[in-house]
């Protein structure tokens, strides 16, 4: 079995899981000690419905885990539950949005438009729940939300995710009756705004003196390739506007 048809699990929070309702998602334990010879084993499978005494139980294993592609799943109805408070719900979103924009940002990372394009899918899942958890915020009790949360070295990263979230609000706040696909296609638009930075040489992204005129002229294409690259993945995002997506994307650094 080569490393990618290889199976991925991630670890959840055993007080993030959905209690009293049917599971979307298989829970799994990993019943090997041996480091690197992980044997996971299915412990709870979807429609089944758990309950505090359920997940106390759990704690005996350590971790439990779910799979990657059940990721979305997993952000559903975590954003869904009303028994888990929204900082913990929109940490958790965070997460998941900073490994999808660590395959698609990070440099030392194998980058093409395959990988790009399971990157934005979970990108979408990641936006379509965040959406769900703030879209009744306003501005101030999402700058209290921000501020609370946990922040992590990658500049680039929170910064995208900060200009997502703002970006569903002021634009629920121009349009009081925007659907909620609208809000996740700007929130995408938000969070993959510098998406054409991935082409430009990190050697000009991480100068720190003043740039050439050269330079400054590459940087200048990043909206533009950023919407090639977006076009190039071609993600099927049902529902969504995607010219919406492109749009913030090619104009965020439009000044009128
Ligand atoms: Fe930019």
């Amino acid at each position: 079995m080569d490393s990618n048809s290889k199976t991925v699990y991630f670890t959840i929070d055993f007080h993030l899981v959905v209690r009293e309702k049917p599971l979307l998602y298989n829970i799994y334990i990993n019943s090997s000690t041996v480091k690197g010879k992980d044997h996971y084993v299915k412990i709870v499978r979807p429609g089944e419905v758990l309950n505090d005494e359920d997940i106390e139980g759990f704690k005996k294993y350590q971790r439990i885990h779910v799979l990657e592609s059940e990721r979305g799943l997993y952000l559903k109805s975590l954003a869904e539950d009303e028994n888990i408070e929204s900082i913990d719900k929109v940490s958790v979103i965070k997460d998941s949005a900073v490994k999808h924009l660590d395959d698609i940002f990070n440099p030392g990372k194998e980058f093409n438009t395959e990988i790009l394009g399971e990157a934005l899918d979970g990108c979408h899942d990641s936006m379509k729940a965040m959406v769900d958890v703030i879209k009744d915020y306003d501005i101030n009790s999402l700058k209290k939300l921000i501020g609370d949360l946990s922040f992590h070295d990658f500049y680039t990263y929170d910064h995208s995710i900060n200009v997502s979230m703002y970006s569903v609000l002021i634009y629920k706040q121009l349009k009081p009756k925007a659907s909620e696909a609208d809000l996740v296609a700007i929130g995408l638009g938000g969070l993959l705004h510098d998406l054409g930075k991935t082409k430009i040489s990190t050697e000009i992204l991480n100068k720190t003196g003043n740039l050439t005129d050269e330079e400054f002229a590459e940087i200048k294409k990043h909206p533009e390739l950023g919407v090639e690259l977006f076009r190039e993945a071609n993600p099927e995002f049902p529902g969504l506007k995607k010219e919406s997506i492109e749009k913030v994307i090619v104009e965020h650094h439009e000044n009128i």
